[in-house]
């Protein structure tokens, strides 16, 4: 197949951080593109981090707003698109597995246009290896150029080449996009993009460019508009929400969003990722005062050492990460709060993870995301040499696991025989008859019941068995 290479990625450019204002692009459809997906299907597969999940949701609204229909049948859609996540090995390993797949099928219906964009396209080797090795996909683009996706299809079928644009600039804030949301009471809202942190294990600061903040006021009304829609819970998303506005004129913060958007109506609001140097007093004030905020706090910790601390770049120690969660249980006594950690960093030793172990009892976390470390190729850490066997890291997760799984269970059972309010999302996959939701502490429940007029709203359920991974209740009349 042709190539036409509009733009291909460059880790050494994503690193750059220009002093210069960032450009709000306001989307509005080129009337060239209407109609071109008239009679034909789209379906996306994603994966990786909540931010993909809502940029899912904005390339369905365009797919649609041009004509496209959602598929039912995903493999013999006439576009497939694969959202892609880059943040471990394994990650990408999935991807390149369901690749494989689709080699067969576009085989078999060579009009097909398969597209791979998100965040692995943003690596030079991904991006090297789709060229090299992958001729049957269409096009290939990356985090920064999702409102061009109509020009990139057009160009597809005009062409019958494959298509890359992959920019590595610093990225723009994309506004007024339609959306095709996944649910109709929950909804993810973008606060901002990209990440300035440079954590030296992590990609994300190159494949998603530099911290920009939406405007406050793109964001109340957003959230406005989600309240009279019907909406009940609104996520806010960014890779460190705590930085929100730093980069904005003012003195306005994320501890000022949370408050002002507690006024709209909104009955629950919930955030991630939060840094823990960036976690402020007023951020946690408003964890106490708003009451639509939720007392769920995730809160990533990633090595329990302070040395560790160090060379990964995290930028706090373990006594000040301690403090900030000791003033929030103060503030909020009924939080739950849960984290990331990463374990096998480069030549962590025993005693160093010990330390990690030894704070997640310290803090009682109700629940992790534990992973082994994974080198990524452009990343400060992928030079450090590293001397932890692989059977050690493995060893090293498991041990930590065992104290996670009993913080998961801890952190039900202290909701027995309690009535918890719980937001409906549908029938649940435990059983026949049986429906679920989540808790304002993020704990997933089930409760007896077939009736699907719930789904969307809060009921009152009384909790009977608290499991690892879920509780058990009966809904209260
Ligand atoms: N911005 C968020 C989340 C980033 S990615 C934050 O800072 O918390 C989610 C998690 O993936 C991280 O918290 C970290 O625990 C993990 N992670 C990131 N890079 C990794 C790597 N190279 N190897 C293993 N885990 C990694
Ligand atoms: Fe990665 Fe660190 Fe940014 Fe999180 S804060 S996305 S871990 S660089
Ligand atoms: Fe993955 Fe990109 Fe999110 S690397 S975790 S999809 S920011």
């Amino acid at each position: 197949m042709k190539n036409i290479k509009i733009a291909l990625p460059s880790l050494k450019s994503a690193k750059l951080r220009r002093n210069i204002n960032v450009e709000t692009i306001r989307y509005k459809l080129d009337n060239k593109y209407v109609g071109l997906g008239t009679g034909k299907t789209y379906y996306i597969f994603t994966y990786g981090c909540q931010g993909n999940e809502a940029d899912s949701e904005v390339m369905a609204g365009i797919l649609e707003q041009v004509g496209y229909k959602l598929s039912d049948d995903p493999m013999n859609s006439d576009v497939v698109l694969l959202n892609t996540c880059a943040i471990r090995e394994n990650a990408e390993q999935r991807i390149w597995g369901v690749l494989g797949q689709l080699k067969g099928r576009k085989r078999e219906n060579p009009d097909m246009i398969v597209g791979i964009c998100g965040c692995m396209p943003q690596e030079e080797n991904a991006t090297n290896k789709i060229l090299e090795s992958y001729d049957f996909i269409d096009l290939v683009f990356g985090t920064h150029n999702r409102e061009h996706l109509p020009e990139l299809i057009y160009q597809a079928y005009l062409t019958k080449a494959k298509v890359v644009e992959v920019l590595s600039n610093e990225g723009t804030i994309l506004e007024d996009t339609p959306k095709i949301r996944a649910s109709h009471h929950k909804a993810w809202v973008n606060i901002m993009y990209g990440c300035d942190e440079f954590c030296t294990y992590c990609i994300v600061p190159y494949t998603r460019g530099r911290e920009r903040s939406r405007s406050k006021e793109d964001i109340i009304n957003e959230v406005k508009e989600l309240v009279e829609l019907g909406y009940k819970e609104v996520t806010l998303l960014g890779q460190n929400v705590n930085a929100y506005g730093k980069d904005l004129d003012g003195d306005y913060t994320f501890g000022d969003l949370l408050y002002d958007l507690d006024k709209t109506g909104i009955s629950r609001i919930r955030y991630t990722t939060s840094h823990p140097r960036d976690l402020d007093e007023k951020t946690m004030l408003a964890m106490r005062d708003c009451k639509s905020v939720m007392p769920h706090l995730h809160l990533p910790v990633q090595s329990g050492d302070n040395d560790i601390l160090k060379i990964m770049n995290r930028k706090y120690t373990y006594e000040e990460y301690m403090k900030k969660v000791n003033r929030l249980k103060e503030l909020v006594p009924d939080i739950s709060i849960t984290t990331d950690i990463i374990v096998g960093f480069p030549n962590e030793t025993e005693e160093q993870f010990q330390n990690t172990l030894k704070l997640c009892r310290e803090v009682g976390y109700e629940g992790a995301f534990t992973f082994i470390y994974s080198k990524r190729e452009g990343t400060p850490a992928a030079k450090m040499p590293d001397s932890i066997g692989d059977e050690e890291k493995h060893d090293r997760l498991n041990r930590l696991n065992v104290i996670i799984n009993e913080g998961y269970k801890k952190g039900h059972e202290r909701f027995l025989d309690k009535v918890v309010e719980v937001l409906v999302d549908g029938e649940s996959k435990n059983g026949e008859g049986m429906m679920c939701g989540y808790t304002p502490n993020l704990k997933l429940t089930h409760f007896k019941s077939n009736d699907l007029s719930l789904i969307g709203k809060v009921v009152k359920v009384k909790v009977t068995e608290a499991k690892t991974w879920f509780m058990i209740g009966e809904l209260c009349e």
